[in-house]
């Protein structure tokens, strides 16, 4: 028994030598130590020996056990300390290895341009205000003075509804006076930047939908001068102190007197040619249109419950595609709609 004892003991410490994973150990432990394992089956025959020889033989039994099992656990424990080094190798990072390029996206050039014309002017006290781009022919028309029958009611400028003409897309921000009027009494100071849509074919200058900034302030004892004094202001900001713009007298049914505004063209520099061909940029005007103003007409601020005698204020509309084109130094107003990433990713 001894003898074969031993030869279990030096087949088992080969064996688990030899394993060379985890799986092949326990294997080796099963087989020897096991229910059904060598050992374990040596140890069932202990009741044929005589009296004396059972506890040498026990004993010698139990050392074996002991040593093979202090020997498992040491080679265990050595499987997997270069199991986990086999696996800490396989997923090493290289830092050094550069990363790929996350591209960024960035705001849309005209909502710069937006963010730009909203800084200025909340830093001269204005309030931003917001308002439905589905609009009552009341609000966008009727209350600031347009009456039924003037031409820019028409159905072929406007976006109706229905038949009855009542409900719209707005053609223009300047309902925001309205809604802001009707429900506060001055001293008001707001812009209301928005998108407006008219039956416009596209071209290099119009889209069938763009967008206005809206300003109205009113107050006691404002004047043409206030007008002039913020718009001067806004275009010198936007564009540096040297640019060029000219006040025109002009007409609106809301302003009494009106104005537009236009800046000296960009890409000829007011002189209407480019060696000798026709600006395109500004059709050969020298000038492009930026925004229509005037002071607030009497008959609507009354409309909104405003005492005329007391208060005056003034109103402009801003084009801000004319704008971001200005700011841009760009020749055709699709590009800032076409969304090309290649035009697009220049700013
Ligand atoms: N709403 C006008 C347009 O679309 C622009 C405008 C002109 C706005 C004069 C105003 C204004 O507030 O006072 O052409």
């Amino acid at each position: 028994m001894r003898e074969q004892l031993e030869k279990i003991k030096a087949s088992a410490l080969a064996a688990i030598q030899n394993a060379s994973v985890t799986d092949a150990l326990e294997a080796v432990r099963v087989g020897v130590l096991g229910k059904k394992g060598e050992l374990t089956a040596v140890l069932k025959q202990m009741g044929k020996l005589s009296a004396e020889e059972r506890p040498v033989m026990g004993q010698l039994a139990n050392t074996v056990r002991a040593e093979l099992e202090k020997k498992l656990e040491a080679r265990k424990a050595e499987l997997e300390a270069a199991a986990l080094e086999a696996k800490l190798e396989a997923e090493a990072l290289d830092v050094t290895i550069p990363g790929k390029e996350v591209e960024m996206g960035h705001q849309h050039p005209m909502n710069k341009v937006l963010q730009e014309v909203k800084e200025i002017f909340i830093g001269m006290g204005y309030t931003i205000v917001d308002g439905p781009e589905v609009e009552e022919a009341a609000y966008n028309f009727t209350r600031l003075n347009i009456e039924e029958g003037h031409p820019s009611r028409d159905r072929s400028d406007t976006f109706y509804f229905d038949d009855d003409d009542k409900v719209l897309l707005r053609t223009q921000t300047s309902p925001m006076q309205i809604r802001v009027m009707e429900h506060q009494q001055p001293p008001i100071r707001i812009l209301a930047p928005g998108r407006v849509f008219r039956k416009d074919e596209a071209d290099a200058t119009h889209s069938p939908m763009f967008h206005q900034i809206e300003g109205l302030v009113v107050d006691e004892g404002i004047t043409m001068g206030d007008l002039k004094g913020a718009l001067e202001t806004l275009i010198k900001r936007l564009y540096g102190e040297d640019a060029v713009c000219r006040f025109r007298p002009h007409h609106f049914p809301f302003t009494e007197p009106s104005c537009e505004v236009d800046m000296q063209c960009f890409k000829c520099r007011g002189k209407g040619e480019i060696d000798g061909q026709v600006c395109s940029t500004c059709h050969g005007e020298g000038w492009i249109e930026l925004l229509g103003a005037g002071m607030v007409h009497p008959k609507v601020l009354e409309g909104c419950g405003i005492d005329s005698k007391k208060y005056s204020g003034f109103a402009f509309g801003i084009g801000l595609e004319r704008m971001a084109m200005g700011r841009l130094k760009l020749n055709d107003l699709r590009l800032i709609f076409d969304n090309d990433v290649r035009f697009l990713s220049q700013f």
